[in-house]
C-alpha cells in the first residue's frame, strides 16, 4: 500500500520527508511505548506508566467547580447561548479584547503583580509550540542560530527549527554547579558559532527550566540581559512554568529584570507564555508571544492567523481569568499540591538512595541515576532507559533527549497522575532498584540483552510485592 521512501521524497517536499520534526528520539519513543501498552489501574495493571508528559492535573477539581458555578462563561449552556452567534463568528487575529486583558492581568498576577503587561502586546498562537515557531520566524532567517542552555525541552528542536530552518546551538551547563547558565559558557558558544560562520540571532532561555525544575536567579538574569545587549542579539524567555513555582526562591520574570535592574534595548526582549502548564490546559492551545518590539508584535500578529486560539476558548478563558478570587485560589492551591507531590516523591526516592537535582518548580524531577549506569556514557544511559521502559514499564525521559551532556539524568513527570498511580510507579522504582542492585553487575541480564521484555511472571512479581523488606543498596552505598 505505502509508497517507498524514495517515491515519497520525489512526490513530497524535503521538509515533509525529512526528520526535522525530531520524532526519532527516545523522548517520543517513550510516548509510543506508553500508547502501545498504557497502564490502567483496573484493566491493565501491568502497562507502562506515563511519566514522560509534563501535564498539570493536580488542581482540576478547582477548575471544574468554577465551570459549574459559571455556566454563562460557556456558549454551550442555556445561560450562555445568547452569546453563541457573536463568538462563533469572531475571527479577528487581534483576539477578543477581554481575552487579551484577562491574559495580561493573569500574567501579572502569576508574577506577584510586581510587573504589568500591556494587552496590546499580547499575540495569540497555538500553544507555546506555535509561539516559539512564530518568534523564530520573526527573528531569524534559515541557517541563523539561537543559543540554548542545555539540558533543554526536546520540542524546541521541532518548534524553532523544523519549518523555519534555524539552528539551535547548545550552551554547556554542568551538574557541578547545578546546571547554572554562566557567562563563560554563553561566550564560548557564541564564539564557537562565529568561528563556524553561523550568525547567532538570539538566546533562548526557559525559566523555570524544563527539565530541571529550577528558577534563574536575579544575578544570572541580569548578566544574561547584559550579554545579549552587548552582542545585540535577541533574548527569548520561555516562562510557561511561571506559576508552577511552589517554594523559595521566588520566580523572577525577565519583565521585572528589564523594569527594575538593568537598562537594555527592549526591542531585543520577547516572552513566550501559555496556559498549558500553569493552568494545566495544553488541550486549549492558548499560547502567547509577548514582545517589547513593535515590529515583532506586528509580524507575529499577522502570523497568528495560522494558529489562532478558538474564539470559544478565548471566551471561556476571558471569563475564568477575570475572576480574581478564583485565580488567587487556583494559583495558591496549585502550588501547594505541586509542593506536596514533589516532596512526597523526592522523599520516597531518597529512601531507595535516588537523589534529584534540588528544585522548586515544574511538573517533574530531574532524577540522578548515574550510579546505576554500567559506565558513564550515553550508550549506557540508553541501555538503562530501555530497561526502565521495557521492564519496569515507566516512561521516563533520558537526559540525552534533552541534550544533557552528562549521562545518567532522567526527567520524571509527577503531576500527570493520581496518587494511586504515583504509588504504583514508586513501588516499581523501589523494587527495581532493590532487585537489580543486589545482582552482581555481570549477571544483570538487561545490561547484556537490550531487547529483553519483562515476562508476565516478572511483572507479576513487581505487582505482588509492593514493599520490599530490603533496604536499598543505593542507600547502603551512600
Ligand atoms: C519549555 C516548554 N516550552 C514549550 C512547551 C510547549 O507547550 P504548549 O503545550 O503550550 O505548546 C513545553 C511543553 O512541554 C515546554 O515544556
Amino acid at each position: 500500500m505505502g509508497l517507498s521512501l524514495r517515491n515519497q521524497q520525489q512526490l513530497l517536499s524535503k521538509i515533509a520527508t525529512g526528520n526535522g520534526h525530531g520524532e526519532d528520539s527516545p523522548y517520543f519513543d517513550g510516548w509510543k511505548a506508553y500508547e502501545n501498552d498504557p497502564y490502567h489501574p483496573i484493566d491493565n495493571l501491568q502497562g507502562v506508566i506515563q511519566m514522560g508528559l509534563a501535564e498539570n492535573q493536580l488542581s482540576f477539581g478547582l477548575v471544574e467547580k468554577w465551570i459549574l458555578n459559571n455556566p454563562k462563561a460557556s456558549i454551550c449552556t442555556a445561560e450562555g447561548v445568547n452569546q453563541f452567534r457573536d463568538i462563533a463568528l469572531f475571527q479577528d487575529y487581534h483576539g477578543l479584547p477581554e481575552f487579551r486583558n484577562a491574559v495580561a492581568k493573569f500574567m501579572g498576577r502569576v508574577r506577584g503583580n510586581r510587573v504589568t503587561f500591556d494587552p496590546d502586546r499580547i499575540v495569540m498562537s497555538g500553544g507555546a509550540t506555535g509561539a516559539h515557531e512564530t518568534i523564530a520566524f520573526c527573528l531569524a532567517d534559515p541557517g541563523d542560530a539561537f543559543l540554548v542552555p542545555v539540558p533543554y525541552y526536546p520540542g524546541f528542536d521541532r518548534d524553532l527549527r523544523w519549518r523555519t530552518g534555524t539552528q539551535l546551538i547548545p550552551v554547556a551547563c554542568e551538574s557541578s554547579n547545578d546546571f547554572k547558565v554562566t557567562i563563560e559558557a554563553l561566550n564560548a558558544a557564541y564564539e564557537k558559532a562565529q568561528e563556524d560562520n553561523i550568525r547567532v540571532k538570539g538566546l533562548l532561555i526557559t525559566n523555570p527550566s524544563n527539565p530541571l525544575g529550577t528558577v534563574l536567579d536575579r544575578e544570572t538574569l541580569t548578566s544574561i540581559v547584559s550579554f545579549i545587549n552587548e552582542k545585540s542579539i535577541h533574548l527569548v524567555c520561555d516562562e510557561i512554568y511561571a506559576a508552577t513555582v511552589f517554594s523559595q526562591p521566588d520566580f523572577i520574570s525577565i519583565a521585572e529584570v528589564i523594569e527594575d535592574d538593568i537598562e537594555c534595548n527592549r526591542d531585543l526582549i520577547h516572552i513566550v507564555y501559555s496556559l498549558s502548564k500553569d493552568m494545566g490546559f495544553p488541550g486549549f492551545r492558548v499560547g502567547i508571544v509577548y514582545s517589547y518590539n513593535d515590529a515583532v508584535v506586528n509580524c507575529a500578529r499577522k502570523m497568528s492567523s495560522f494558529g489562532l486560539v478558538s474564539s470559544q476558548t478565548q471566551h471561556l478563558i476571558a471569563s475564568m481569568l477575570s475572576d480574581d478570587e478564583f485565580v488567587n485560589e487556583f494559583i495558591s492551591e496549585s502550588a501547594k499540591s505541586l509542593e506536596k507531590r514533589h516532596n512526597y516523591f523526592t522523599s520516597e526516592l531518597e529512601k531507595v538512595g535516588i537523589s534529584c537535582l534540588k528544585s522548586n518548580a515544574g511538573l517533574f524531577l530531574w532524577m540522578d541515576l548515574h550510579k546505576l549506569l554500567k559506565e558513564q556514557t550515553t550508550e549506557a544511559e540508553m541501555t538503562l532507559w530501555r530497561v526502565i521502559i521495557n521492564e519496569v514499564k515507566l516512561n521516563v525521559s533520558p537526559g540525552s533527549s534533552f541534550h544533557c551532556p552528562e549521562p545518567g539524568w532522567f526527567r520524571v513527570c509527577i503531576a500527570n497522575m493520581d496518587d494511586k498511580t504515583m504509588k504504583a510507579a514508586l513501588t516499581r522504582i523501589r523494587i527495581f532498584v532493590n532487585k537489580e542492585l543486589v545482582v552482581p553487575t555481570k549477571k544483570r541480564c538487561w545490561q547484556n540483552n537490550l531487547s529483553l521484555r519483562l515476562s508476565s511472571t516478572r511483572l507479576d512479581d513487581f505487582m505482588m510485592s509492593p514493599h520490599s523488606p530490603m533496604q536499598s543498596p543505593l542507600v547502603r552505598a551512600t
